[in-house]
């Protein structure tokens, strides 16, 4: 059988420096505690890890404000201004692993709103990216993710600018979709594209091997929005796209009777996952 890895499977560079700055902290407040605000990746293994060396998730404002001392890492999603100026009156070590490209995004947002300018949002407004993002606009924000939310949205100014921003693993020609049906309600727009690279690489990637493989295997974290996206994306062209968290929830019988097999992984899967499951199947088919 024939075996393809893409080659943009697994971490992205914001995962993987988030999740090394939550290590780092380990080692350098020895005996502090140490939280991450929200899990650092959709990743149980990872968590997992994490909790085995003291790390403890918070999950929410109310838990932060209980918290006295330590230090809190923000995850590559990255939190609302709040959360910052919440830590900073507690005076709680902050360690800022909010991926640079997600910051991009936040000072768009922070400096359009503060110009004057309506903040559109192409998201999932229940993301926490977005929800982070959101947090930099006050409450000027919109958040819009289907067809149909585009076609109803209406912003009663209609001399405010809006600025629209994406969150950044949308999918890149859905977001095209999404903004040609705003443009065309007549309002002054600037789009701004903050759609990841590293999302659309990987996006295309799968398209391309999902596109001439016989079954698809797509690895991550059930929670993973990327890696569900990534699923989508698959199906649509190779109708046997199998989704696993671990090489455990692989079955051996879907791949049975095809020659050749592609896999590819979200952005928050660990390389020795995926190493473990390309192995796997190298080896037995
Ligand atoms: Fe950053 Fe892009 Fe990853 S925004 S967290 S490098 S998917």
């Amino acid at each position: 059988m024939k075996v393809e890895l893409a080659r943009t499977a697994g971490f992205c560079f914001g995962v993987k420096r988030a999740v090394d700055m939550v290590y780092e902290q380990v080692r350098r407040y020895e005996g502090q505690k140490i939280y991450t605000y929200g899990p650092i990746i959709h990743n149980e293994e990872v968590i997992k890890d994490l909790a085995k060396q003291g790390v403890k998730v918070i999950h929410s404002e109310e838990e932060l404000a209980q918290i006295k001392e330590g230090v809190v890492v923000i995850r590559s999603h990255g939190v609302a201004k709040s959360v910052y100026d919440r830590m900073e009156e507690k005076g709680i070590i902050c360690v800022d692993a909010t991926c640079p490209f997600v910051k991009k995004i936040h000072d768009i947002v922070a400096k359009e709103s503060e110009k004057g300018s309506h903040i559109v949002i192409i998201g999932d407004g229940a993301h926490p990216e977005v929800e982070g993002t959101r947090g930099w606009a006050g409450d000027r924000a919109d958040v819009i993710q289907t067809h149909e939310e585009a076609r109803q949205f209406v912003h009663e100014n209609k001399s405010q600018k809006l600025c629209i921003v994406s969150q950044t693993t949308f999918n890149y020609n859905k977001f095209k979709d999404l903004v040609e049906i705003i443009e065309e309600k007549g309002y002054d727009i600037i789009v701004l594209n903050t759609i990841c690279n590293a999302t659309k690489e990987r996006q295309e990637e799968a398209r391309r091997i999902a596109g001439r493989v016989d079954a698809m295997v797509v690895i991550g974290d059930e929670h993973s929005s990327n890696t569900q996206k990534l699923f989508e994306i698959c199906k649509n062209e190779c109708l046997n796209t199998y989704y696993i968290q671990t090489l455990d929830d692989l079955d051996m019988n879907q791949l049975r009777s095809v020659e050749t097999v592609g896999i590819t992984a979200g952005a928050s899967t660990p390389n020795i996952i995926i190493e473990e499951v390309q192995n796997y199947v190298r080896i037995n088919f």
